[in-house]
């Protein structure tokens, strides 16, 4: 079995910085340590960061004092005023990519301009922006949304930073004729794009793809919707554990990609898992040309 490893993979910028700050923020001790929401959609990474000492809270209003984590993801800008307001301490981890959107919202919608937000409306980033327009962004996330909005004399736009570049295109070409004027903003990710069309590149040569990652998180579900129009066999694995060894050692090509928010250990913790079952496979295969010689 020939592994191919994507060239693009794993911990993006964004949360490799928030998983820094947080461990840096465990070893400092002190008052009680709390991320608002899970730091990252990993579960194996949250149980471990859980075990050293930090908590998960879904309110900020859950606690009445403490230091606070902001995860990559962002908030929305009344946080940051009931932070100040508990006198909690603040760890901002946003990431600066999504700043920089939230930035432009603020400053798009005090200058008057509608705000459309291409993205998931449940997703975490998607509701932290919308907070930095006074939630009074319209969130389209398809064509027939798009189709739907009415005319505005100004809009900005801006996307999720893990949309695909096609879904962008295809949106904001629909907005542009919706507005007199419209600021058209690009935000998706390089670290996306980069993984997307890694994994593309990969799913083409392969037989089969496993995508790692957890099964919550949008970014590697991404992955996953890629994989699948370029391959047929893809699967996708949150551990060592869940690899169907079986199903995919009748492959000749494997390739391996893992979403934004995967630690390393747990991709090394694979590709030596098939790194192993491929040495033992040629070991078996060794033993049983050498019986029949
Ligand atoms: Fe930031 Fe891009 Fe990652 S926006 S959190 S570096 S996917």
């Amino acid at each position: 079995m020939n592994i191919l490893i994507a060239e693009h993979l794993g911990f993006c910028f964004g949360v490799k910085r928030a998983v820094d700050c947080a461990e840096k923020e465990i070893k400092n001790k002190g008052e009680n340590l709390y991320s608002l929401g899970p730091l990252v959609h990993n579960p194996q990474l949250t149980d471990r960061l859980k075990e050293q000492g930090l908590g998960i809270i879904d309110d900020i209003k859950d606690i009445k004092a403490g230091r606070v984590i902001i995860r990559s993801h962002g908030v929305p800008l009344n946080i940051y005023k009931i932070i100040e307001d508990n006198d909690l301490k603040l760890i901002d981890a946003t990431c600066p990519f999504v700043k920089n959107i939230q930035k432009k919202v603020k400053e798009f919608f005090d200058k008057g301009y509608k705000i459309i937000i291409i993205g998931d409306k449940y997703h975490s980033e998607i509701i932290g922006i919308n907070g930095w327009c006074n939630n009074e962004g319209i969130i389209v996330n398809n064509k027939e949304e798009a189709d739907a909005l009415p005319e505005f004399d100004k809009i900005c736009v801006v996307s999720q930073t893990t949309n695909r570049k096609e879904k962008f295109d295809e949106i904001s070409n629909i907005i542009l004729k919706k507005g007199k004027e419209v600021k058209l903003f690009n935000t998706i990710c390089n670290a996306t794009d980069l993984r997307q069309t890694a994994c593309k590149e990969i799913a083409e040569k392969s037989d089969a793809v496993i995508v790692i990652g957890g099964f919550q998180s949008s970014n590697t579900n991404k992955l996953v919707e890629i994989s699948k129009k370029y391959c047929k066999n893809v699967f996708h694995i949150e551990t060592k554990n869940d690899l169907p060894i079986e199903k995919i050692s009748k492959f000749n090509t494997i390739g391996i990609t893992a979403g934004a928010s995967t630690p390393e250990w747990i991709i090394k913790e694979v590709i030596s898992t098939m790194e192993n079952y491929n040495n033992e496979e040629d070991i078996r295969k060794a033993l049983e040309d050498s019986v029949i010689r």
